[in-house]
């Protein structure tokens, strides 16, 4: 052991820290010299042979190599940790400024969105909100809403019947829930009904087989006019966030007697535009007192009671409110559509 066998032993090291591409590559180098069984140790350990006036010289050499190893180890480490950086930096592929993915977050389908509003504020006026099936009895879609079987009504509802046991139907407006809740909860009552309707026709930007509407229906003693054109200005004033001057005209449906056409005001115009198609008053709110018969088919007595009744259409009203020029895509669960609301 002498101070040729340190230095070849210092160049040997210096040589594989160099050749050491990695930390595990320098970590092992540091195990083999440095480590408890590595090469210095046991030559640490071999001192107390060595005669006494060697020992301090020996003994401080070692030391200098233990030194001398590990600032190189420690340097080729801050090199490869250079090296690392460097090479992350000049990888463009990765581009560490760049904001994380964000996850896409939902909406809630404007129809939806309509319908709550509505629901707050009847709710507000002590309305109930209810259901019914979109799969319908024809007696609850049709019958006893004042429209038999040979009625020219039935025609102008193109419906879908289904096929099997029982006449059913997939419902053609949401009046039959009228009758559902008439004969469920008996007058007085308030209720409102949104929903699904379907009708067997050709579909282009104005229909749709499906679609929404929102039935309202108010039964009690001594129902006039009055309460109806009140209750549908409320409404008006809920949905367009002003007052609107409003129209009646005779509009006829066998359920209600006397029906209307109510009209109100253009709000998108003064002069006339294409949502009124020039004549400033839209078409949005058929309504009436309800027929008689439709109170005796629901075994109200209509010597007692009386109502009224209108059915908005939602999705046309959607299409206004947000000004939507085609009812398709209202239900086409099309991305680029939906993320607008
Ligand atoms: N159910 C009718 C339809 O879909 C709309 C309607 C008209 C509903 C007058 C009513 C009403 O409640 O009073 O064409």
């Amino acid at each position: 052991m002498n101070t040729a066998d340190l230095d070849a032993a210092l160049a040997r090291a210096r040589e594989e820290i160099r050749a050491s591409s990695d930390d595990a590559g320098l970590k092992a180098v540091e195990r083999k010299y440095l480590g408890k069984g590595g090469t210095l140790a046991a030559w640490l350990a071999e001192i107390p042979r060595l005669p006494p006036e060697q020992r301090g010289a020996f003994g401080k050499a070692v030391n200098e190599l233990k030194r001398a190893i590990a600032d190189g180890i420690a340097a080729r480490g801050a090199e490869l940790e250079r090296e690392r950086t460097e090479r992350a930096l000049a990888d463009t592929s990765f581009d560490p400024s760049l904001p994380p993915p964000v996850a896409p977050r939902g909406s809630l389908h404007p129809i939806t969105q309509v319908t709550r509003e509505i629901e707050d504020l009847f709710t507000s006026m002590g309305y109930q909100v209810v259901d019914g099936p979109e799969v319908e009895t024809d007696w609850n879609n049709f019958e006893a809403l004042n429209i038999p079987q040979d009625h020219p009504a039935r025609d102008s509802q193109d419906t879908f019947y289904m096929s099997g046991p029982g006449k059913l139907v997939l419902r053609t407006h949401t009046s039959p829930v009228q009758i559902r809740a008439m004969r469920r909860f008996r007058p007085p009552l308030r209720v409102i009904a949104p929903g699904k309707v379907f009708r067997n026709e050709a579909t282009d930007a104005s229909h749709e087989h499906t679609f929404h509407q929102l039935e309202g229906l108010v039964v009690d003693k001594g129902v006039s006019v009055a309460h109806l054109v009140h209750a549908m200005k409320t409404l008006l004033r809920g949905i367009f966030q002003r007052d609107l001057e409003i129209r009646l005209r005779p509009g006829y449906f066998p359920f209600v007697e006397p029906g209307f056409e109510l009209d109100a005001r253009c709000p998108f115009c003064t002069e006339g535009c294409s949502v009124c198609k020039r004549t400033r008053w839209i078409e949005l709110l058929p309504c009436g007192l309800v027929h008689p018969n439709v109170l005796r088919a629901c075994d109200v007595d209509p010597e007692e009671w009386g109502g009224f009744a209108f059915g908005l259409g939602l999705s046309r009203l959607v299409m206004l409110r947000y000004g939507i020029d085609d009812v398709r895509l209202l239900l086409s669960g099309e991305l680029r559509f939906l993320e607008q609301f």
